[in-house]
């Protein structure tokens, strides 16, 4: 059982403060994705629970012990914290054999050899290359070497493993099945994982938990699906879902009842904690909202132009504008309302298609 705690972390190269005081808790065989933009901090947080990385300030403990303190001056060396690590780029050694790819993490802990080579049967056989165990590493397809990699992260038992962007080199249908079978792999095998991506489908995909950062730091963790249903910042439902945001301010608010000054018109809907004449965010979500060809009688529809569409396959993205807000919505394709751009239509936006936030 191996939890992963990191408690004000902080980190910075220079002037640059790359991590400012993050904080967040990976439970027991867990697999938490840290989304955020490029450039947000993320692998600085990974190489820093890593070991590579000395941070500034902050305590990481993994599985009771712990690993960093600057409070105490602790700094458990990389080779000790029980970690396995997959990297964007393979970082496989190309003169080396699938073999003795991953042997060699055995190797430098001294491992009998017959011992060696049942392990590393077991470890391909997880990650399905047995039989190439003697191809030198650079005759692999990317998606192969990606797995010796990762056979080489798990080969030493870690207690923990460690993702940065691992399938960002592969082709996009690859990603995708490799994709599935690392969740399987992760749960199979019961390990504890924090993974690193920009990507949103990825995260929400992979992930029992987010942790979402922005300039570095934490803006919000929560469930896939919670913070779909209730971002709690724009940036998340930006981030997460691409939701379009809208500032306005609160005109009536009763019981959780809002009504809502949008610049197109009064959009009614519910919060909990919002008050009157305050000035908050409207997110949309983008699958929620409908278009109509002719206004219905029901409450917030409100007239929009179609100023772009865009097909991707089994879905269709309009964007339009009311107003001068700019307003995205994704419809399956077989609900999709076909206009194009210039067209008039109405858009309804439903109650649970809202999500009011402050910032
Ligand atoms: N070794 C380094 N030296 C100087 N600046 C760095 C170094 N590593 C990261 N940074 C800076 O710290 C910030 C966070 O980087 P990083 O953790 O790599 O972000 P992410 O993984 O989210 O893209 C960026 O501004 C980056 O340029
Ligand atoms: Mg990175």
């Amino acid at each position: 059982m191996t939890e992963a705690i990191v408690k004000n972390l902080k980190k910075s190269f220079g002037s640059t403060q790359a991590v400012r005081g993050v904080s967040f808790t990976v439970k027991s065989q867990k697999f938490v994705t840290l989304l955020g933009l490029s450039g947000c901090g993320k692998t600085t947080v990974l190489r820093c629970i890593a070991g590579i990385e000395e941070p500034d300030e902050g305590e990481i403990s993994i599985g009771g012990e712990v690993v960093f303190s600057s409070a105490n001056k602790v700094f458990v060396p990389p080779e000790r914290r029980g970690i396995g690590m997959v990297f964007q780029s393979y970082a496989i050694w190309p003169h080396l054999t699938v073999f003795e790819n991953i042997a060699y993490p055995l190797k430098i802990r001294k491992m009998p050899r017959e011992d060696i080579s049942k392990k590393v049967k077991e470890v391909l056989e997880l990650v399905h290359l047995s039989g190439l165990e003697d191809r030198l590493a650079p005759n692999l397809s990317g998606g192969q070497q990606q797995r010796v990699a990762l056979a080489r992260s798990l080969v030493y038992n870690p207690k923990l493993l460690l993702f940065d962007e691992p399938l960002s080199n592969l082709d996009a249908p690859l990603r995708e099945e490799m994709r599935g079978e690392l969740k399987l792999l992760q749960k199979s095998i019961g390990i504890t994982a924090i993974y690193v991506t920009h990507d949103r489908t990825e995260a929400l995909s992979l992930s029992d938990e987010l942790v979402i950062m922005g300039n570095g730091r934490v803006l919000a963790t929560g469930t896939p699906y919670e913070l779909l249903d209730n971002p709690p910042n724009s940036y998340t439902a930006v981030l997460l879902a691409g939701m379009s945001v809208i500032y306005g301010r609160v005109a009536e608010a009763t019981n959780g009842s809002v009504v809502f000054d949008a610049p197109f018109g009064r959009v009614y809907c519910k919060s909990g904690d919002a008050k009157e004449g305050e000035n908050m965010k409207l997110c949309l979500r983008v699958d929620q909202l409908n278009l109509l060809k002719a206004p219905n009688n029901k409450a917030n529809v409100f007239a929009a132009t179609i100023i772009a569409v865009t097909h991707s396959g089994y879905l269709v993205e309009y964007k339009m504008m009311l107003s001068g807000q700019a307003i995205k919505v994704v419809r399956e394709r077989e609900k999709a309302l076909y206009a194009s751009v210039g067209d008039k239509v109405y858009l309804e936006i439903p109650e649970k298609a809202c999500a009011l936030v402050r910032d």
